[in-house]
């Protein structure tokens, strides 16, 4: 098909065969032993066999396994990077987050459920997926940033699984933070994931509204610089007028301080992939580009935009150093 649609169907069922693998015990059990025999495999982890058998003989076709003697499975190069970390985070994000609310389109178009009322994207899954799949701590920058403000206490609003903070007291003995996230499943994960990397003492994780600036006093006045990512274009689902007060408000409480805010870029093209339209399906505001994020924040009234960094290798993130004037 010259319109593309034949290799989009294809991807859509290998990218369901991958969440269902990776959140499978099946990715434990090859990691830990290399290879896959079906019926072992299946028999260990009750599953079903022709299922297990299936699901492996539908990765060799598409390249990612390779079938040996006795139903026994073996990555192949090509397999070895769909499993990389950051391959299975852009599963964990776009599949498991939202891979349900893409299957029940229709019903939303059609106004038979809502969003936020009868389904929401999977939280979990956001967070886990976001972590290395549009996370900042991948990326120098913001870390680089807050070194060269000389921040030593950070607050990371719409925190997520909590990795930024994480990378950002493992740079130095003397740094903590405190992340806030709306959803209770992403702090958790936070808290787990900070204890499991043994900074746990110099975090503290809790689920909050990173829009309420009053709820959060306490907790943002101690801190040096507050931080976001992928977060502040979220109020853009109540307008403009939302993010420019809640970043006006925030200089009309923490004057003094700064606010590094980081954007996950979109373009509106076709190199945006379904990072457009998972925003539109769960009514998030919907992202923008350097300019558009720069002539929004010129409006700021209290607040001002002080510099843009846009990092080199990754043109789809920018961060915007926002100082919150001295009263
Ligand atoms: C795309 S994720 C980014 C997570 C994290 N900053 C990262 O880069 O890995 C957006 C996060 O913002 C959180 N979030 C959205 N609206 C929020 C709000 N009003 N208050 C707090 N967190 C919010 C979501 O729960 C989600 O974890």
């Amino acid at each position: 098909m010259a319109s593309g649609m034949s290799v989009a169907v294809q991807g859509f069922a290998l990218g369901a065969a991958m969440f269902t693998f990776s959140e499978s015990k099946l990715i434990g059990d090859l990691a830990a032993r290399g290879s896959l025999q079906a019926k072992d495999a299946a028999d260990r982890n009750g599953y079903d066999y022709f299922q297990t058998l299936g699901l492996l003989r539908f990765f060799v076709t598409q390249g990612l396994f390779a079938e040996e003697t006795g139903e026994t499975f073996r990555l192949t190069p090509k397999g070895t990077a769909a499993m990389s970390p950051t391959s299975l985070a852009a599963i964990s994000f776009y599949i498991g987050g939202y891979g349900h609310l893409m299957t029940q389109s229709r019903s939303l178009l059609e106004k038979k459920i809502t969003y936020g009322k009868e389904v929401t994207r999977d939280s979990y899954h956001v967070a886990a997926g976001s972590k290395l799949n549009t996370a900042s701590f991948m990326d120098m920058v913001p870390l680089a940033v807050l070194a060269r403000k000389g921040a030593r206490k950070v607050a990371d609003l719409g925190c997520g699984a909590g990795q930024f903070l994480i990378e950002w007291v493992k740079g130095g003995a003397d740094r903590s933070g405190v992340g806030v996230d709306l959803a209770p499943e992403a702090i958790e994960a936070a808290r787990k994931s900070a204890q499991a990397q043994g900074v746990g003492d110099r975090l503290k994780f809790h689920v909050g509204d990173a829009f309420d600036n009053l709820a959060l006093t306490k907790t943002l006045s101690e801190v040096d610089v507050i931080f976001s990512f992928a977060m502040e274009h979220e109020g853009l689902r109540d307008g403009e007028i939302a993010v420019l007060s809640h970043i006006d408000s925030l200089a009309e409480h923490f004057p003094g301080k700064r606010y590094l805010l980081g954007e996950p870029m979109l373009h509106m093209s076709a190199a945006d992939g379904m990072f457009y339209w998972i925003h539109v399906l769960s009514l998030q505001g919907i992202p923008r580009d350097v300019s558009g994020w720069c002539s929004l924040l010129g409006k700021l009234k209290k607040a001002k935009l002080n510099e843009v960094f846009i990092p080199d290798h990754r043109q789809w993130c920018a961060y915007f150093d926002i100082e919150l004037p001295s009263k």
